[in-house]
């Protein structure tokens, strides 16, 4: 359940998280790309900690709570992979958010690499998918540097231009 890597600690989420849940996806600057916005509340914030641990629950994995190893107990941020619907699909989908202090240190692209070894290797699924947004330079490059390919575009937010599809396939990988 607990993993690490090289800088980083990853953990399952437990019901003490909600703090740092709210702290990270309350934050304007964390969203700037999402169109659902932040949190507004700590009760979203506990809503959306207990579905990720209703995932853990039925699928024995999700998104981890994430640290620094030199600093275990500071959440730094929470990603990693768990199953959402793409349009009408259901797909494996990496997922990372990190506090701003954060940014910028290579944190997203070590724990994407992570999940991916994760996936193929532990969960033996051939493909790992991500969504972004357009614009969403930063996030795109993450995606990039562990060798997704961008496969396909997704209509999910009315009136916007579409979001990018991103895959990440075993074959490809090994
Ligand atoms: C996007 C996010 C995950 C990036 O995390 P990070 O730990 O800073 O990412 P990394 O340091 O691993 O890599 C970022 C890369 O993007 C590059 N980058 C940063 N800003 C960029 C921009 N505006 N346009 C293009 N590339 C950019 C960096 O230079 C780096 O690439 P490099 O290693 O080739 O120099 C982080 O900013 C974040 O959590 N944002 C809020 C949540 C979010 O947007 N999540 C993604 C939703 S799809």
């Amino acid at each position: 359940m607990h993993r690490s890597t090289r800088r980083l600690t990853l953990r399952p989420p437990t019901q003490d998280d909600v703090h740092s849940v709210f702290a990270i996806y309350g934050d304007p600057a964390t969203h700037r790309f999402n169109p659902a916005g932040p949190l507004k509340t700590q009760h979203h914030a506990a809503a959306m900690l207990k579905r990720w641990m209703v995932h853990w629950q039925s699928a024995g994995y999700g998104q981890w709570a994430i640290a620094e190893r030199d600093a275990p107990d500071v959440i730094i941020g929470f990603g990693g992979l768990d199953k959402r619907p793409y349009g009408p699909v259901e797909r494996l989908n990496l997922g990372y958010r990190f506090a701003v202090a954060a940014w910028g240190k290579g944190y997203a692209t070590e724990l994407s690499q992570a999940s991916l070894d994760f996936g193929f290797a532990e969960l033996d699924v051939p493909e790992v998918f991500a969504m972004v947004r357009p614009g969403h330079g930063a996030s795109i490059r993450v995606l990039e540097k562990v060798g997704m390919r961008c496969i396909d575009t997704l209509d999910d937010v009315p009136g916007e231009p579409p979001s990018l599809v991103y895959r990440a396939s075993r074959a490809q990988e090994r």
